[in-house]
């Protein structure tokens, strides 16, 4: 690989995450190529990293594989193997079967399994002795998302010297459920590792800190703990979404002809869209249940609307993803079974990833865009869609159960996912907002959006990284 560079020990601003932002894949006559990784946090963290040079510590995807650090897309990557066990233990085991059914409300039962939660510290030690190696006397060293919650306390019994942040991309449970959790206490103290804890939502926050209060007898004054003799600050920070990317993307003439290539394909038909990882969290089966009804209640005529679900390949070999995979593609087919015609089929399921562009121009084509989730720490994908809407057009419905709900309220259709009339009511109103309710909908969604997008997100959680505000008080023993 000409590609490759040595990366040197003295990095000043490192990333770890489980993944890297580019994923191993097999090109198109064999050879070894990479792809943008899934999923929000790549999304948010990739841009940041591009303008401020530091290094990203992640996983490629594949199982096995040995890389030298190397540069992609003005990032410089540094690989962490997984063995194929380690991948089935750490990643589809203790992260994706343990932590995010629990942090996710538990809508899927979590396994607690103790081959997986070892495996869980195996793996956490791998990345924070890289990072320990990585990084530059007193660097930043952000470390990211559930699968890497032991990172923060074990790089510190490394490195003291070094400025440690950690951001939750996902929910943090409420204390009643978080209780269920067999080493609760280990992850905790994991994660007060760091200097600065950061949420999606001041709700999850204080989750943290009353969790920290109850289970481990820390003192505490509003969202700083004490522990260890150090303040840990636990902050909420809204993530968001590129908007200068976005903004460049709308421009390209290619992307507007791509947008209304796609309204030409789909008829004269409104078209709704679904953009999501194919995850039991993001209720597609509760839309797509909804969608259904909406046409055999009379209330939608075949051709008169249309639906796009784009369900991006996730986790596919946890078993509660498969049986999700298999319900979604009865259902839609179950759906045009019913209602398509020869030609027009009311459901267009495509299970496949995008390239930002082609992503864009369905954004543009869409006249509603149905988000969904049962729970979600933000969703980008709802904030992506209000950032591509330069021509004040188009609806958003939004669950309120999506982290992105408490920002957009006053200009989504707002929507309990669990309430499928509600949601079918939710649609029709969505569908048939005239142009100047879009418009002052899309207006005040947009103004929130712009001002604080991914830049700033990364901005203030670093300044108070950085900086940090003297703590109010010193807290007075329990
Ligand atoms: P999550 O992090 O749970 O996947 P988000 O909505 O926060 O959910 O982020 C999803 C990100 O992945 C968005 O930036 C979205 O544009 C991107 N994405 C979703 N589906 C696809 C797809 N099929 N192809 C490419 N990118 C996708
Ligand atoms: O925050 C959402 C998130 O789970 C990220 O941590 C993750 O990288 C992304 O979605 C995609 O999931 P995965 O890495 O399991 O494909």
């Amino acid at each position: 690989l000409e590609r490759r560079v040595a990366v040197s020990r003295g990095s000043e601003f490192v990333v770890v995450a489980n993944r890297l932002p580019v994923d191993r894949i097999v090109g198109p006559n064999g050879e070894p190529a990479w792809r943008r990784s899934p999923g929000g946090l790549v999304s948010a963290i990739a841009p940041v990293m591009r303008r401020r040079h530091g290094t990203w510590i992640g996983w490629t995807g594949a199982p096995d594989e040995r890389l030298d650090p190397f540069e992609e897309d003005g990032m410089s990557l540094v690989p962490i193997e997984q063995s194929a066990r380690e991948v089935e233990l750490y990643y589809e085991g203790f992260s994706n079967a343990t932590l995010w059914p629990l942090y996710h409300d538990v809508v899927a039962p979590p396994v607690y399994d103790r081959a997986m939660w070892d495996a869980y510290v195996r793996v956490n030690e791998r990345f924070a002795e890289a990072a320990a190696r990585v990084a530059s006397e007193g660097a930043i060293v952000w470390v990211q998302d559930y699968q890497l919650q032991l990172v923060p306390s074990m790089l510190r019994k490394l490195r003291p010297d070094l400025r440690i942040g950690f951001f939750l991309h996902i929910p943090f449970p409420p204390l009643e459920l978080f209780w269920q959790m067999p080493w609760r206490r280990q992850i905790l103290e994991g994660l007060l590792g760091a200097d600065l804890v950061g949420f999606q939502l001041p709700g999850a926050a204080a989750n943290f800190v009353r969790l920290c209060r109850r289970l481990l007898d820390a003192r505490y004054v509003k969202q700083d703990v004490y522990w260890d003799d150090r303040v840990v600050r636990a902050r909420a920070f809204p993530i968001s979404v590129d908007v200068g990317e976005l903004n460049d993307l709308v421009s390209r003439e290619d992307v507007v002809e791509r947008a209304q290539e796609i309204r030409a394909d789909l008829g004269d038909a409104t078209v709704l869209l679904g953009v999501d990882r194919l995850d039991y969290t993001k209720g597609i089966t509760q839309r797509l249940q909804a969608f259904g009804e909406l046409f055999e209640d009379g209330d939608l005529k075949p051709g008169q609307a249309v639906m796009v679900q784009i369900a991006t390949p996730s986790r596919e070999r946890v078993e509660q993803y498969q049986l999700l995979r298999e319900e979604i593609e009865q259902q839609v087919g179950r759906i045009n079974g019913e209602y398509g015609e020869i030609g027009f089929p009311v459901v267009h399921y495509l299970h496949s990833s995008y390239d930002r562009a082609e992503l864009t121009a369905l954004y543009l084509a869409a006249d509603v865009m149905v988000v969904t989730p049962l729970r979600d720490g933000m969703n980008l994908v709802a904030k992506e869609y209000v950032a591509c809407r330069r021509d004040m057009r188009g609806a958003l419905v939004l669950s309120e159960f999506a982290g992105a709900a408490a920002e957009l309220k006053r200009g989504a259709f707002q929507v309990n996912p669990y309430d499928i009339d509600g949601l079918k009511g939710t649609l029709l109103a969505a569908l048939d907002a005239e142009p100047a309710e879009q418009a002052r909908r899309m207006r005040s969604m947009r103004r929130r959006v712009i001002e604080h997008d991914v830049d700033r997100w990364a901005r203030e959680f670093l300044s108070e990284l950085e900086n940090p505000a003297r703590p109010e008080a010193v807290p007075q023993a329990p």
